[in-house]
């Protein structure tokens, strides 16, 4: 009951215009026929919405640490009629995902929950195809009185940054319209 309020509360904040959930969708140029691991699905409003652009040719991953998502994520797509969505319970230090299958990670407001990230995208870098790309969201650090500055629901972008260059990528990209919070794409450049 509560676990459904909370993941409907969570959908609710991720949809909204003013946390700019259609601006984010376009930049990803999420195309027909891709494959997409939504890291930390939550409550699934992306993972819906991705399996909606890459169609029956293409696949999402539902990754979560919690189970119970994913049990409200499967509910919320065969509601939808949607079935190219796959479900992957997490480890807090990684995931297994097939090899060279991804051509975008997309992690919006988890590496903050994350204890080791560089061993977290170690691990999922041998998912990504190598033309793939990793689009991360994340809270800033806030001033004042606040439940993501109290909670320390934040990473800052510096951070996330070094994480991603110790562990073989590059930042391709960045978007600055979302306001307080960091918006970023890396791609791997390294030798495998
Ligand atoms: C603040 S919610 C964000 C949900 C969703 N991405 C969104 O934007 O609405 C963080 C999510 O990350 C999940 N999470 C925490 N640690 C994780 C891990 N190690 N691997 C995958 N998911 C994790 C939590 O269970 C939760 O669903």
């Amino acid at each position: 009951m509560f676990t459904n309020l909370f993941l409907k509360m969570l959908n609710r904040e991720a949809s909204s215009p003013s946390r700019g959930a259609k601006q984010i969708i376009e930049s990803l140029r999420i195309t027909q026929g891709q494959t997409i691991a939504d890291i930390g699905s939550g409550g699934g409003y992306f993972t819906l919405e991705f399996a909606r652009r890459v169609g029956d040719n293409g696949k999402v991953y539902a990754v979560d640490s919690n189970p119970k998502y994913l049990d409200f994520v499967r509910r919320q797509s065969k509601q939808a009629g949607l079935s190219n969505i796959e479900f992957v319970v997490a480890r807090p230090s990684g995931v297994d995902l097939p090899p060279c299958s991804l051509d975008l990670i997309f992690a919006r407001n988890v590496f903050h929950h994350l204890s080791e990230p560089v061993k977290y995208f170690r691990n999922l870098r041998n998912a990504l195809k190598p033309e793939g790309r990793v689009a991360i969201i994340d809270h800033g650090p806030k001033q004042g009185f606040s439940f993501t500055s109290i909670f320390k629901h934040f990473t800052d972008v510096e951070k996330i940054i070094e994480t991603m260059e110790s562990t073989g990528f590059r930042l391709s990209e960045s978007f600055d319209f979302l306001p307080g919070q960091s918006f970023n794409v890396f791609s791997y450049f390294d030798n495998r």
